[in-house]
């Protein structure tokens, strides 16, 4: 693969590839706007003491990047802390479905605390963020006037255009960038992720240092020398031979997120021209009760990715009992971290065994440092992957028809001859 990918590295490196207007995350650790970093770690200091919670209102990229790394960086039940114990606000997410009962249980959640939005969209009419934005401004204004609410709403956005710029202008919201070469599923390292993630109490210093360490170490087009090239080679090979779905898996709960923000990274971006690797997830050991009969013995199109952590936050020892009737006595006094690495190895040999490829990618601990090396690990990974592929990791038309159709239906002006023509065909 050598050859395909040292021409994948220059379409990347050198912008030569399809999409070479996006590539502006690819030296986003280095090369931020210092001013606004500054900006967003006050913002954070100015949430963390008017609030107790914070809405994050976003979809898609607008919304994966912070939720993945609020779950991966915090205690496993963040969210049912007690203010005391947890320190800074609860970090809550909305505007990323349309279901009516998880806002109104948002309401319910948020109760009389006092609480600030963040929304973030790129464009700014993005339907479910939009009508989630409406919901928790009016919420403001209710509680604090609309004076008081405008000094608790902050807005990321695009630079200059887009409907959320010209209101967070018009209103006097503080406002952060989302840059023009940094495609939504690429832009955690932005104000998108950085503010929610500062505003949880994570270091975002050590965040931009682990992705920058990463982006001098994931430079090298040698396929001997560069890890990340080295997954996307193989996952390549894998798919030309039929494995054409991709588990990204991890034994550690507060990773199912991960696994989401990753499957947007890779589906939107590589999905297009009728090819490309499935992206799914399975989350360990608890999905070996359920899906792990499939992955053993199932159709052989599955490759699995496992993020393996070495260094819980905490270990935990199996404790000894009086009896030995659920036969757990060989394990008495046994970590139960190093229980759940042996049953990695176990479903590693018994995977392999059974026709389905393991890769794996060794993290050290659940920190800053390691997360933001890891986003960035992937996301170089996935744009060679997208040009050792042929296509174009960084547009994303697809997403756009069911728009379409929705627009019709909802009877959005200008849409309405398609809403019609829709209703006929499906019988409405
Ligand atoms: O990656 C993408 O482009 C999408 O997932 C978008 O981030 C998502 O649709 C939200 O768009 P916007 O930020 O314009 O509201």
């Amino acid at each position: 693969m050598q050859a395909m990918v040292t021409a994948a590295d220059s379409e990347l490196r050198n912008g030569t590839g399809a999409g070479a207007d996006f590539r502006d995350w690819l030296h986003l650790p280095t090369d931020y706007d210092k001013d606004e970093f500054a900006r967003i770690k006050a913002a954070a200091k100015k949430i963390q003491a008017d609030s107790e919670v914070l809405v994050v209102i976003g979809i898609g990229g607008s919304y994966l990047g912070a939720r993945m790394a609020v779950d991966f960086l915090h205690h496993s039940f963040y969210q049912a802390q007690t203010a005391a114990d947890r320190k800074q606000p609860l970090v809550l997410f909305a505007g990323n479905s349309l279901s009516s009962s998880y806002i109104a249980d948002l309401i319910d959640v948020i109760g009389d605390r006092d609480f600030s939005v963040n929304v973030i969209s790129k464009s700014g009419t993005t339907t479910e963020p939009s009508i989630a934005f409406r919901v928790f401004r009016q919420l403001l204004e209710d509680k604090y006037g609309v004076d008081g609410a405008n000094a608790r709403i902050y807005a990321t956005t695009d630079r200059q255009r887009g409907a959320l710029k010209t209101e967070a202008d018009a209103e006097g919201w503080e406002t952060f960038v989302i840059p023009d070469g940094v495609g939504g599923r690429f832009s955690v390292l932005t104000a998108v992720g950085l503010l929610p993630i500062a505003v949880s109490g994570a270091d975002i210093d050590q965040l931009m240092a682990g992705a920058a360490k990463a982006e001098v170490t994931y430079v090298n087009p040698d396929l001997t020398q560069n890890e990340a090239y080295q997954y996307a080679a193989y996952r390549n090979i894998l798919y030309r031979k039929g494995f054409t779905t991709e588990l990204l898996e991890n034994y550690e709960p507060n990773m199912t997120m991960l696994a989401e923000w990753w499957k947007q990274l890779a589906g939107e971006s590589e999905g297009k021209d009728q090819k490309g690797i499935y992206p799914s997830s399975a989350n360990f050991t608890t999905d070996l009760h359920s899906l792990g009969q499939y992955i053993q013995e199932g159709r052989r199109n599955l490759m699995e990715t496992v993020v393996k952590l070495a260094e819980p936050n905490h270990n935990v020892k199996v404790p000894s009992a009086k009896s030995d009737l659920d036969g757990l006595k060989y394990l008495e006094g046994k970590e139960i971290d190093w229980v759940n690495t042996q049953a990695y190895r176990a479903v590693v040999a018994a995977h392999t065994t059974g026709g389905v490829p393991v890769m794996t990618v060794n993290i050290a601990k659940e920190d800053e440092f390691t997360l933001g090396y890891l986003i960035y690990f992937f996301e170089v990974a996935i744009a060679i992957s997208g040009y050792l592929n042929g296509i174009n990791p960084f547009n994303q038309p697809g997403v756009e028809a069911y728009k379409t159709n929705m627009f019709g239906l909802l009877g959005k002006p200008g849409f309405e001859e398609i809403g019609e023509q829709l209703k006929k065909e499906i019988n409405d």
